[in-house]
């Protein structure tokens, strides 16, 4: 009898061992779908990899987001509102916390911040603004104001001196809310000088129309935006300055200045308005310090760019989603109306770069490699 008491309870502890092990194994079956499912926790959204701009912050973010320790996932859209939306559902599926999205058109990705807010994932637009949505939780951008002075300063600094000099003007695409502040910038250094006549626009009536106005509303950009956009594609630059040129009277020709919105537009518009003999002379902007403007810069076939550091604005990314995910408070320093709420936003400041400063601006502080280049001196 006594045996078989023991015998009893030893078969009894077995079984409870036995459950509370398979108990610990759903357990532990759970952690792990939860951890697949949870794979990803940054997921980042880029407009297009066509343009080299995009693809310093991809490797930008994946470097900084590997030292950081968090798993990530990086898709692009190829300017495309639709894809861009199927890779926001695509990276909610994998669970992300936090969403760093730079929309291909500000106001159509309103619907999938939406998506992922409701799903709790925090949403920080990069660069861009997402605009008409209350689901947008902070903005990382640089200064995009002036990035538009800068590159009329330049303009400005380096004039002829000549009354009624030709300005030909170009924006970006007006499905991005930065193009209307880089033109905006702009506007505010060059309206001065076309009110006076010191510059003649070349190939924008609206812009003449409006050049007594020192500041313009948002219609009234996007009117002159509508007659030299780009799109933000060089073949569309390339056609349009070529069509500019075109129709353009002799006077607006010989030495002209040109804004040139970004560097992939400078590059294609540089290479139209060379190949025209009745342009003598002509001094053109850019923006991003792309490694083909830089080395156009060297070889003098692009007068500027505008260098905005990608490793400041991916770290500020960055370290907001880090205070997100350590629900930790947000470092800010101010807020940006995407026109349904002014959205928290941490902004960073932009520096011209020409022949002058170009190996000091991006080779001395390592931002590229020497050998990237040729003859730079
Ligand atoms: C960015 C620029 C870029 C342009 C075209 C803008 O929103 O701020 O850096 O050149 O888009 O992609």
């Amino acid at each position: 009898m006594k045996n078989f008491t023991r015998l009893f309870a030893i078969v009894i502890a077995l079984f409870m061992l036995a459950t509370v092990a398979v108990g610990c194994n759903k357990d532990s079956d759970k952690e792990e779908g939860k951890k697949e499912s949870k794979e990803i926790q940054v997921g980042i959204v880029l407009p297009t990899k066509d343009e080299p701009r995009w693809i310093q912050d991809k490797t930008r973010f994946e470097d900084a987001l590997d030292e950081a320790g968090y798993t990530s996932e990086v898709l692009f859209s190829q300017g495309d509102s639709a894809k861009e939306k199927t890779n926001v559902e695509a990276l909610i599926a994998k669970g992300i916390e936090v969403l760093i999205i730079c929309p291909h058109d500000g106001a159509a990705a309103a619907a999938s911040v939406e998506a992922a807010a409701a799903e709790g994932i925090k949403v920080i637009a990069y660069d861009r603004l997402i605009t008409g949505t209350d689901k947008v939780d902070y903005y990382v951008s640089f200064d995009s104001i002036s990035v538009g002075k800068a590159q009329a300063q330049y303009l400005v600094d380096k004039a002829s001196g000549k009354k009624g000099q030709p300005l030909y003007l170009y924006a970006g695409a007006a499905s991005d809310n930065n193009a209307f502040l880089f033109f905006e910038g702009a506007w505010t250094v060059l309206q001065p000088k076309i009110a006076d006549g010191t510059f003649v626009v070349a190939n924008s009536t609206e812009a003449i129309t409006l050049k007594d106005k020192a500041k313009l509303s948002r219609e009234e950009l996007g009117k002159i935006i509508g007659q030299v956009t780009t799109d933000w594609k060089p073949e569309v630059a390339k056609s349009l300055a070529e069509s500019n040129l075109t129709s353009a009277k002799a006077d607006a020709k010989g030495e002209v200045l040109i804004l040139a919105p970004n560097d992939g537009t400078a590059r294609a518009i540089a290479d139209t308005f060379k190949s025209d003999t009745a342009v003598t002379k002509f001094t053109v902007t850019g923006q991003d310090a792309e490694v083909p403007s830089v080395q156009y810069i060297i070889d003098g076939k692009q007068s500027m760019t505008v260098f905005k550091d990608v490793r400041t604005l991916v770290k500020d990314a960055i370290s907001m989603a880090k205070s997100i995910l350590d629900k930790k408070d947000v470092d800010v320093t101010a807020k940006t109306n995407n026109g349904k709420k002014d959205v928290p936003t941490k902004q960073t400041e932009v520096v011209t770069v020409d022949q002058a400063n170009v190996k000091a601006a991006l080779v001395d502080s390592e931002y590229y490699k020497a050998d990237e280049f040729q003859n730079l001196k």
